[in-house]
């Protein structure tokens, strides 16, 4: 029930702290450690490289997943789109796990590419918010996301929720191997949870930029290098999905390669920068935008920010700022929807589950 939310999707987004503290309950044991069914971490002790499997949010939650297990546990990713595994399958390696994400666990691209690697013989995990699903029941291991069920097409805290078993998976596999990962993982995300609580209120904040930024345009992009790319690739398929606009996510330094041919008087362009190595460049890309007539928007993080950004996150660890930076960028592609009169929880040509491939 979405009680006295006016819709499922503001009512999933203002979920994500109380998520967020149900993930870190979920995987602790006794001890108040982190820990994963042995029989996972033994899996991914075997393997010498993991291949990660989803489409559409899952995919961005994807390619996070795989900064935080490379970085974290120098365990070697690749993340790839589910229907286009079949064509363009990689060599693998000798001894692949494969991890398929998954929200729904019925996804039809992704199940495909499960039966496939099944029939090679090669061990799978699913990760997914619906027990007994297909993918879950099919894969041999499964890791739940605990983020109670998401009605709203978009998906919002099954992302974030993914982003946190994922850095899970990536600390407990770190330890397995004796990889000192240099920080109390348990503490960040508890420092997260906070957080998000911060972020969800300051709506007023984001519905006045929505307002300001998304009211009458036709398209808008979104930019951010690192990790923060990943996310500009979530935040502008959200606002697509549920507003309508054409928006696009690119790398920071792939815009004077094409892209910023498009920018014309007044487009909109969102910039993430919650990386400090990435923080000058990527106002040097606002700047240049800025000079071609964009209307440029600066999300930045607390200790990174400048007087000219329209808003500031609250300072989290560093390898976890997508968890949060994602929060204002759900809101504005909601409140963009809302301000142009769509379907916020039912968008146009889209279903929750994606049966067919
Ligand atoms: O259930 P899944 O996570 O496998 O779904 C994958 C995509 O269909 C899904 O993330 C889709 O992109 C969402 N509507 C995005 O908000």
């Amino acid at each position: 029930e979405k009680g006295t939310h006016p819709h499922y999707m503001l009512k999933e987004i203002d979920e994500q702290p109380l998520v967020m503290r149900k993930i870190i309950q979920k995987y602790q044991d006794n001890d108040g450690e982190l820990a994963i069914d042995g029989t996972i971490i033994d899996a991914i002790k075997a393997a010498d490289r993991i291949y990660i499997i989803a489409a559409g949010t899952s995919y961005h939650a994807g390619l996070i997943g795989k900064q935080l297990i490379e970085s974290m546990a120098k365990i070697p990713v690749e993340v790839h789109i589910s229907s286009e595994f079949g064509y363009n399958m990689p060599l693998l390696s000798e001894k692949p796990l494969f991890v398929f994400i998954s929200q729904s666990g019925e996804t039809a691209d992704s199940r495909a590419v499960l039966v496939q690697v099944k029939e090679m013989g090669h061990p799978a995990l699913t990760i997914t918010n619906v027990p007994g699903s297909t993918l879950s029941r099919e894969a041999d291991f499964t890791l739940l996301l605990h983020a109670g069920p998401e009605i709203a097409v978009a998906s919002t805290k099954a992302y974030t929720a993914q982003l946190a078993v994922l850095a899970i998976v990536a600390e407990v596999a770190a330890k397995s191997r004796g990889v000192e990962i240099g920080f109390d993982l348990v503490k960040e995300l508890g420092i997260v949870a906070n957080a998000m609580e911060v972020l969800c209120d300051l709506k007023e904040i984001i519905e006045h930029i929505a307002r300001e930024f998304l009211t009458v345009t036709r398209n808008a992009f979104f930019i951010g290098r690192a990790v923060d790319y990943y996310v500009s690739l979530e935040a502008a398929l959200k606002l697509k999905e549920i507003s309508y606009i054409q928006a696009e996510g690119f790398a920071g330094g792939e815009l004077k390669h094409g892209t910023i041919a498009l920018i014309e008087e007044g487009t909109p362009v969102i910039a993430l920068s919650t990386q400090e190595k990435v923080n000058l460049s990527i106002r040097g890309n606002v700047k240049e935008v800025a000079a071609r007539g964009a209307y440029p928007c600066i999300i930045s993080m607390k200790g990174l920010e400048q007087d000219e950004d329209s808003f500031v996150l609250p300072a989290v660890h560093e390898q976890l700022t997508p968890l949060i930076s994602v929060i204002p960028l759900q809101l504005l592609a909601y409140y963009a929807a809302l301000h142009r009169g769509c379907d916020v929880d039912k968008p146009r040509n889209l279903a929750k589950s994606v049966t067919v491939e």
